[in-house]
């Protein structure tokens, strides 16, 4: 069976029994602070365990994308080690949304495994949750008894917390699990060892297949499992193991997932996948595993970047191009060549990947390219280490140079041992692991965040968003929880209704004020946390259960509709200029000023530019009302032709938002009609990464008030001018008149110094052994050095000594010719600073040049005589 097959045929069977078949969640998280990437198939429906939101279906299925790279379920440094761990997986999952319980969760996995897909029963162990006593919860008895109808009693094994207890992260729902373990091993193996022994030790051949959860709990932030109001079924089986398994491969690579990209990069690095523990073979899955989990981050929109969510994509690309550049040979760019075999893998099941091929090939282009320059930067700088150690007789590479390799050049610490061995030199392993340690500790009191428990006040059961209609409403607060951020205190509060818009979309969260009878608290931000929309205040009110004013700031709301709506129609116009390969890849809307990322491979021109700023422009003044349709069935609102971003997660009805032939899905704040935009402005256009452009604009008064200042710039010069009719030509004659005078000033410095050349070498004075040259004047330093070295070609046995005030600073130079250094050990540099102490400045150089600068003129009468006194 093909692995698209295989996909079909789970969501079939769980069709054929009731459930829903949900898409896919994108796989990088927007609104959720407590995760960056969705790590099981069960993210997106998190609320709806706890509470906070109703679900649409009580059964569903589906084939989501999750990453496990950091927090709880982390699995980057074991993956390609083995053959069946991955950073990107699919989950298969079916779940019960307090519909079915543990009998048809157990009796479905077992008819799918055995009699669908046909899976030997005799290869197959399952484990239930013995129970935990610090917890105070029990023996699953309940699922130890319904298995017993189909596994005999010995091959159902009961496990501790740490298998059979599954939780999100440190908070939130949970419950104990009972999983399917499959024996892959041949017989011989089997009759060595049973297979009873092998579950759940790792063993690369006797794996999980499938976690059946039966959600009961919330853990809460004290650490308490307190009962959930209903119970449910979240099961979670990997998509790229069970292929395993269906088609009888050893690993997870050898299928039909993988098989292709292995085969691609084996044509490309000329070596051999042996599929084995070494290092090659380890290399070969590293790269075709992490070209999955990179292709997909970037088609949901998260790029490489270097700081959070982006910054993990950025850690397992490098990763790849490391153990590429290391074991496959590759020194130049290679992952970006994959991106056709690993579409053509997907059979067109994520349309993201298909859409975007061409663009994620770019970005990855880009990372591979500037990351392996930082590599050569690396080889570059172990060896000037590896030469300082040999200098300074030590054979030990130091761990914080180590450390540094591995932090700014990327160098893995097994590459910086292996050169260091090449050339018989060891590593200070423990130091590097301290150094490694303290950026840990870092890293993690930089992340610090502290959430509380929520504090129920009242009872409500679905909270109402009245932001559109609305920015005045008559509020209670419902719950409320303590937050400490980066060592800040917050608190959290929910109300009933609220008409505060929460961040979204790129606009920021409405701000404004909580007032009730005695009191008034601003409300500093708004955020929807999962389905919840969250205000941020510093304060608690002292009343709790008074009833309240939530007023938003209206003026700082409508600037940021201004530009919101403004980017809409910057979207509209940079397709109809520039084309529709034009993709909105993020953009940040608030009071100030929008800011806009988009696909788009060249500099915008400022023929482009202007045409954009004229269509955004005219569109403003045609005065375009809003037309908005806030219920609307996704079908329709695609056959109309809205605008839809990769990467969201779309409902069944959706909002849009039309101004003119402009229509696009959008959940934002708008202005009514775009004249109230006012005007739009272009202030800023390039790059942020490889075929992405940003533009930066302003609108309304923000626009007024920098075409203001221009304005008043412009009139400022024209008054200095006295006013001429066209302020343009006057800036350039002035220009040309002051080349023209500047030239003249060099004619006639020229002449100075000619003339100064003259009386030096007329007034020079023989001492003797030497010959003594000295004028006081008016010339400028470079123009002493100009002289002084003229004269040191064509005279020999020579001292010359330049004195000049320029602006009322003395200025000293001092020539000595080359022969009278030699014979007479005399030093410029040396003599310099006795004269320039009787000007009290300072001064340097070498043995026949040197220079000083002071602050008392009066001094320059005595350096003569100083200068004759220290050469005799
Ligand atoms: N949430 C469980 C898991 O991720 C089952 O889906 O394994």
């Amino acid at each position: 069976m093909k692995s698209t097959e295989i996909r079909k045929a789970f969501t079939k069977f769980f069709k054929d029994k009731d459930h829903y078949i949900e898409s896919s969640a994108p796989m990088v998280l927007k609104d959720d602070p407590s995760l960056m990437f969705t790590n099981a198939g069960m993210n997106q429906f998190k609320d709806i365990f706890l509470g906070f939101e109703r679900p649409k279906h009580s059964r569903v299925a589906n084939s989501q994308k999750c990453l496990r790279v950091s927090g709880k379920h982390n699995d980057l440094e074991e993956v390609g080690v083995d053959t069946y761990h991955h950073t990107m997986f699919e989950m298969l999952g079916n779940w019960s949304f307090g519909n079915y319980f543990k009998e048809e969760a157990i009796n479905w996995s077992w008819e799918l495994l055995t009699d669908v897909f046909k899976i030997d029963p005799n290869l197959l162990y399952v484990t239930v949750f013995e129970g935990d006593k610090k917890d105070g919860t029990s023996f699953d008895k309940d699922s130890f008894t319904i298995w017993e109808n189909h596994v005999p009693k010995n091959r159902i094994i009961k496990c501790g917390k740490k298998d059979n207890f599954w939780e999100m992260g440190s908070q939130g729902p949970c419950g104990p699990s009972s999983e399917i373990h499959i024996d892959l091993r041949n017989e011989a193996e089997k009759s060595k060892v049973d297979g009873l022994e092998l579950v759940n030790q790792d063993h690369p051949q006797v794996i999980e297949i499938w976690n059946l959860v039966f959600m009961e709990f919330n853990r809460t932030a004290v650490g308490i499992l307190e009962p959930l109001e209903h119970k449910h079924v979240d099961t979670g089986m990997g998509f790229e193991r069970l292929c395993r398994v269906l088609q009888n491969k050893n690993s997870n690579y050898d299928t039909d997932i993988f098989a292709p990209l292995i085969g691609k990069l084996k044509e490309m690095s000329k070596m051999e996948y042996l599929g084995g523990e070494d290092k090659i073979s380890i290399a070969f899955r590293v790269v075709v595993d992490h070209l999955r989990a990179v292709s997909f981050s970037i088609a949901d929109g998260q790029l490489p970047s270097n700081t959070g969510a982006g910054y993990v994509i950025r850690r397992i690309l490098r990763r790849a191009i490391r153990y590429g550049y290391q074991f496959l040979n590759f020194k130049t760019p290679f992952i970006n060549q994959l991106l056709d075999e690993l579409v053509l893998s997907f059979d067109g099941h994520y349309k993201e990947l298909d859409a975007q091929k061409e663009f994620i090939s770019k970005i990855i282009f880009e990372e591979e390219s500037s990351f392996f320059k930082t590599l050569s930067s690396g080889v570059k700088r172990i060896e000037e280490i590896l030469d300082h150690c040999k200098l300074n007789k030590v054979q030990k590479i130091s761990g914080k140079q180590c450390f540094e390799l591995y932090d700014s050049f990327g160098f893995p610490i097994d590459l910086t041992r292996l050169i260091a061995s090449e050339n018989n030199f060891s590593i200070d392993e423990d130091e590097f692991e301290k150094c490694l340690e303290e950026q840990r500790e870092r890293s993690k009191s930089d992340a610090q965040k502290e959430v509380g428990d929520w504090t129920k006040i009242r009872e409500d059961d679905v909270q109402e968003f009245i932001g559109y209609d609305h920015v005045k409403a008559a509020v209670k607060i419902t719950q409320y929880r303590k937050v400490k951020i980066k060592k800040d205190d917050y608190f959290q509060l929910i109300f009933n209704l609220t008409p505060f818009y929460p961040e979204g979309g790129g606009q920021v969260g409405d701000s404004g004020l909580l007032v009730s009878e005695n009191e008034k608290i601003n409300i500093i931000d708004t955020k929807k946390e999962n389905g919840v929309i969250v205000h941020f205040t510093k304060e608690l009110p002292k009343n709790l259960d008074a009833e309240f004013i939530a007023q938003v700031d209206e003026n700082a709301r409508l600037n940021s509709a201004k530009n919101h709506s403004a980017t809409h129609l910057l979207h509209y116009a940079l397709r109809k200029i520039l084309g529709s390969h034009v993709e909105q890849k993020g953009s940040l809307v608030n009071k100030q000023y929008l800011r806009f990322d988009f696909s788009h491979y060249a500099k915008l021109s400022k023929e482009e530019l202007d045409e954009i700023e004229k269509l955004v422009n005219a569109e403003i003044r045609n005065g375009n009302p809003l037309i908005e349709e806030r219920n609307i069935p996704l079908l329709l609102a695609k056959e109309k032709g809205a605008m839809m971003l990769f990467g969201e997660k779309y409902g069944d009805s959706v909002r849009t938002i039309q101004f003119g032939e402009s229509i696009e899905l959008c959940g934002g704040i708008h202005v009514n009609s775009t004249s109230k935009i006012g005007q739009f402005r272009i202030i800023s256009e390039g790059s942020i990464s490889s075929g992405i452009r940003r533009i930066e604009a302003i609108t309304g008064e923000e626009a007024d008030h920098f075409i203001n200042e221009k304005l008043t710039t412009l009139k400022n010069i024209s008054d200095i001018l006295k006013q001429p009719n066209d302020i343009l030509e006057a800036v350039i004659n002035l220009q040309l008149k002051n080349t023209e005078l500047n030239k003249k000033i060099e004619e006639n410095r020229k002449a100075v110094v000619k003339q100064a050349k003259l009386k030096i070498v007329e007034n020079a004075e023989d001492m003797g052994n030497f010959t003594l040259m000295y004028f006081n004047t008016n010339l400028t330093a470079d123009e002493m050095k100009q002289i002084s070295f003229q004269i040191k070609d064509k005279h020999e046995k020579t001292v010359l000594l330049l004195t000049s005030e320029m602006n009322e600073k003395p200025l000293i130079s001092l020539m000595i010719t080359e022969d009278l250094v030699k014979e007479m050990h005399w030093n410029a540099g040396q003599f310099i600073k006795d004269l320039s102490k009787l000007i009290k400045g300072g001064g340097g150089g070498q043995a026949f040049f040197a220079t000083a600068g002071g602050s008392d003129v009066k001094g320059l009468t005595l350096i003569k005589e100083k200068t004759k006194s220290l050469l005799n």
